[in-house]
């Protein structure tokens, strides 16, 4: 999709998490005219402090005559409840607007609100983003849409303002079905490096030297180039949260019993998630699956 230059308009974000923060910021730096909302009000005061537009007490009062309004929330019910209900985005959107949901959540939440959009004359369109916190912070996600075409085509330049690359899948819930697929590949490749690394430990390999060099072969991952040597160092504090890891891998296991389709690994690296989670890291990086391995060699 092309995304040309956008018209200065009225927008709204919904979320000023990890991700919602730099996303709404790079708004405002494109020149939109923003109003936050976020459920811990002191986040949106600071927002505003720092990037200038309004904030709203509710995502109603947010919504009030924007074009389009984005929302980065937790999981299905956190969405649910910023959208839905008197106090929620959709009571205060005027007729035409777009809501563009950023959250990963399920299929399922995205043609539930699709639908009850277009009852109510308005758009929704699913639209999960990669790219980590990194990537919000340095505005270069990759988001993939399901929804209508002329609308995520008319929504794509602005949404341009936080990524490098807006694709349409197809219609409503494809967008979350494609971050399905993401989520289930980065949960094989990050155990697949752990196991290398752990392995290379006990074998007592110098591993950044390792990673170095197999980082340029077929082994190379954007995982192996931007998480190897912290995995190797054994920090974890910053990243996508194994919590959250976990929420979209049990949406991918639900969506694959439903479809008939096999995850056989990533059951498995959901199960040694929960075990990270166990041991207190539901906050840590995804790349916290090689503390559950051995990394010392036999005596
Ligand atoms: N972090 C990443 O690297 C990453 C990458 C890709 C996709 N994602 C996805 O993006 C979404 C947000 O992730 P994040 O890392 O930004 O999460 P986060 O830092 O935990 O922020 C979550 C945001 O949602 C708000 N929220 C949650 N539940 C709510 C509710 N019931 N009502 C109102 N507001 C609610 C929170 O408000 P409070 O401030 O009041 O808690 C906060 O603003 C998730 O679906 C995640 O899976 C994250």
């Amino acid at each position: 999709m092309t995304v040309g230059q956008a018209p200065k308009i009225k927008v709204a974000f919904i979320g000023l998490g990890v991700m919602g923060y730099p996303m709404a910021a790079h708004l405002a730096k494109a020149g939109h005219d923003v109003t936050v909302y976020n459920r811990t009000t002191s986040k949106a005061k600071k927002w505003v402090d720092e990037f200038g537009g309004k904030m709203a007490l509710s995502p109603r009062a947010a919504a009030y005559d924007c074009d389009i309004v984005f929302v980065c929330v937790g999981n299905d019910n956190d969405l649910r409840s910023v959208v839905l209900g008197e106090t929620g985005a959709f009571a205060g959107m005027k007729p035409g607007a777009t809501l563009w949901d950023d959250t990963t959540d399920s299929a399922i939440v995205a043609n539930e609100l699709y639908a009850k959009a277009k009852e109510l004359g308005l758009n929704f369109v699913d639209a999960p983003v990669s790219g980590g916190q990194a990537g919000a912070e340095n505005g270069v996600l990759t988001v993939m849409c399901g929804g209508d075409e002329d609308v995520i085509e008319k929504c794509s330049s602005v949404a341009a303002a936080f990524a490098c690359s807006i694709k349409r899948i197809g219609p409503s819930g494809s967008g979350q079905l494609a971050k399905m697929c993401n989520q289930i590949c980065i949960a094989g490749i990050l155990q697949g490096l752990s196991e290398a690394i752990a392995f290379g430990k006990t074998a007592g390999l110098n591993i950044p030297l390792v990673l170095d060099v197999i980082s340029k072969g077929a082994a190379g991952s954007w995982q192996m180039q931007a998480r190897g040597l912290t995995m190797e160092a054994g920090k974890f504090d910053f990243g996508f949260a194994v919590d959250w890891m976990r929420k979209d891998l049990g949406i991918c296991l639900e969506q694959a019993r439903k479809t008939g389709a096999n995850l056989p690994m990533t059951a498995l690296v959901d199960q040694f998630y929960s075990e990270v989670q166990n041991r207190g890291g539901g906050r840590w990086d995804t790349s916290s699956l090689v503390t559950l391995l051995n990394t010392e060699p036999k005596k």
